[in-house]
């Protein structure tokens, strides 16, 4: 199986953001957390800075968003430059005409779960999607531990999505390290986001080499 690996600028140093984006060499996605104190308990960052980060790497942006009212405010995030745009399903208002729109204006789709939310509902919107995230910790920090109990839900994901025939992407966030991917993978992950494990490391891109030999393993 091919491993996506993509670090998560959260843990890297905000005052240098063009740096932790060349020190991520070898990423396939830079994952930038977009939080807005609503429906997280934490701020990071918006559009301006999207796109400021677009503009200072080649590294394609995978933008997770974390805000209320994603309907609003996720279409924005393309034209600022995502090549992925991430909303969560429990703020959503219309994700199918949501997906539609990311898709229409040229992002990938995709939707994510929180650690409360199932994946049964949803079943009939895989289609519309180009990736869909199991959160593996509580939303709003990085350097959380892994929770394995996110782990039946990803196989159950991974079994609906095979089901289908799709080929849409599975990805994990939250807890992802050398300790936990092997266990991603053998779930069905196979986009693997990682916040601390890269960027709290002396050597991001050596990590991401790492990460992504056990997810293939
Ligand atoms: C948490 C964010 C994650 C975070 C992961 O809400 O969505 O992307 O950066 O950080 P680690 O890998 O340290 O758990
Ligand atoms: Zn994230």
């Amino acid at each position: 199986m091919t491993a996506q690996i993509n670090p998560s600028i959260l843990s890297a140093d905000f005052a240098r953001l063009a740096d932790a984006a060349d020190a991520a060499k070898g990423a396939d996605w830079l994952h930038v957390d977009v939080m807005d104190n609503h429906f997280v308990p934490n701020l990071t960052l918006g559009m301006p800075v999207v796109e400021a980060l677009g503009r200072a790497t080649d590294i394609p942006l995978d933008c997770h968003l974390m805000i209320d009212q994603p309907d609003r405010w996720a279409p924005g995030y393309v034209e600022a430059g995502a090549g992925s745009v991430t909303f969560h399903v429990e703020a959503a208002a219309a994700p199918v005409r949501l997906a539609r729109e990311i898709r229409a204006k040229g992002a990938r789709a995709s939707m994510a779960l929180k650690p409360a939310t199932p994946i049964e509902p949803y079943e009939d919107l895989l289609p519309e999607l180009d990736m869909l995230l199991v959160m593996t910790v509580e939303p709003g920090f990085g350097g959380q531990a892994f929770l394995d109990i996110m782990l039946p839900k990803i196989r159950r994901t991974r079994a609906l999505i095979d089901k289908y025939g799709l080929e849409m992407w599975l990805q994990v966030d939250g807890g992802v390290s050398a300790e936990t991917v092997e266990r991603c993978a053998e779930a069905g992950a196979d986009v693997f986001v990682a916040g601390s494990a890269v960027y709290g490391t002396d050597d991001p891109s050596a990590a991401i080499r790492a990460l992504r030999a056990q997810a293939e393993a």
